[in-house]
């Protein structure tokens, strides 16, 4: 454990003021993780008995090692942060920083966007996932079953993740066994790309979730108040594709009943038609009435403000 504050998980001003103080004996402890021989949290965890939730070592099928967040106390632990879509200015449109859509621009002639959700591209850093998008080689490398989310406050340290979220559920089918192991694979089957087909019949899963924090009243009380009326709490759901056939990658936490995903779904190809450039973006149509207002389609401020870290088992 980090010595300084943790107990203090609401008053962000404290931590961030005052640098933590580590004895000689517990850096010792978490560099000599890096003996730890394993793909994924949850070889580690099984191989080694690591319990603690932090900062590990994984190596690749190739070889290519890094360290990223183990979470070992969900419902089993085990759970690998592979990734984090991160918002980092919601009136920037389809500009840098939106890695998880486009960065060049709202083009219909560049209708895979970025193409990050299907391709071995990695950004970031662990500890910045809350500042900004982090993708590292587990995404595309792990074999896995199922998938957990948090959503966690911008700028929160990971080790306040767990009890900063505001959000937390993880699937427990091993849905991901039926879509090649993880999301890289699945994207490729269900490319988030404009114009790839019509909405909700070309839509992709929707998988039901068993919620850590949180249930399905509170999660559609994130989004918008119009949102509430085509969405059903208690999913995840992949490649949702709106009236205007533009892509989005996920809808956390709810399964789309209508075409206007671009206000519940983050992520995306590189073409949002309505209103261009309006929804283009990492956070898509989230403050589509207005910045945090939970007025029509506009998400709550929390919603908007959190990072969405994904997990993988
Ligand atoms: O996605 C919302 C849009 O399709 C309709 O919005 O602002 O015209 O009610 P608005
Ligand atoms: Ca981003
Ligand atoms: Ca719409």
């Amino acid at each position: 454990m980090l010595p300084l504050l943790t107990m203090h998980s609401k008053t962000t001003l404290a931590f961030i003021s005052v640098a933590p103080k580590v004895s000689l004996s517990r850096l010792d402890e978490l560099r000599n993780r890096a003996k730890f021989i394993g793909r994924s949290c949850k070889e580690v965890k099984d191989r080694y008995g690591q319990a603690e939730d932090g900062l590990y070592y994984l190596t690749t099928s190739t070889g290519v090692v890094y360290q990223t967040f183990c979470d070992m106390t969900t419902a089993g632990g085990g759970w690998t942060l592979v990734a984090s879509v991160h918002e980092d200015n919601i009136y920037a449109k389809c500009t840098v920083g939106d890695r998880w859509t486009s960065q060049q621009g709202n083009n219909a002639n560049w209708p895979k966007g970025e193409g990050n959700w299907a391709n071995r591209k990695t950004f970031g850093t662990v500890e910045a996932a809350t500042d900004d998008d982090f993708k590292n080689p587990g995404y595309y490398d792990i074999d896995a079953e199922d998938m957990s989310v948090w959503h966690v406050p911008n700028k929160t340290p990971f080790y306040h993740w767990n009890l900063a979220a505001i959000m937390r559920y993880h699937t427990e089918r091993r849905f991901l066994h039926l879509y090649g192991g993880n999301l890289y694979y699945l994207f490729h089957r269900y490319p988030v790309e404009y114009n790839v087909g019509k909405h909700l019949s070309d839509n992709g899963p929707s998988i039901p979730i068993v919620y850590d924090l949180g249930d399905k009243e509170s999660t559609k009380m994130f989004y918008g108040p119009y949102s509430g009326g085509e969405i059903e709490g208690g999913f995840i759901s992949f490649r949702a594709i709106n009236h205007e056939r533009a892509a989005t990658a996920i809808c956390s936490g709810v399964k789309p009943k209508g075409g206007n995903v671009e206000h519940y779904c983050i992520g995306g190809g590189g073409f949002f038609l309505e209103g261009n450039p309006l929804q283009c973006g990492d956070f898509t149509g989230f403050a589509w009435n207005g910045y945090g207002t939970h007025i029509g389609f506009s998400t709550s401020k929390q919603m908007l403000e959190s990072a969405v870290l994904l997990f993988y088992r």
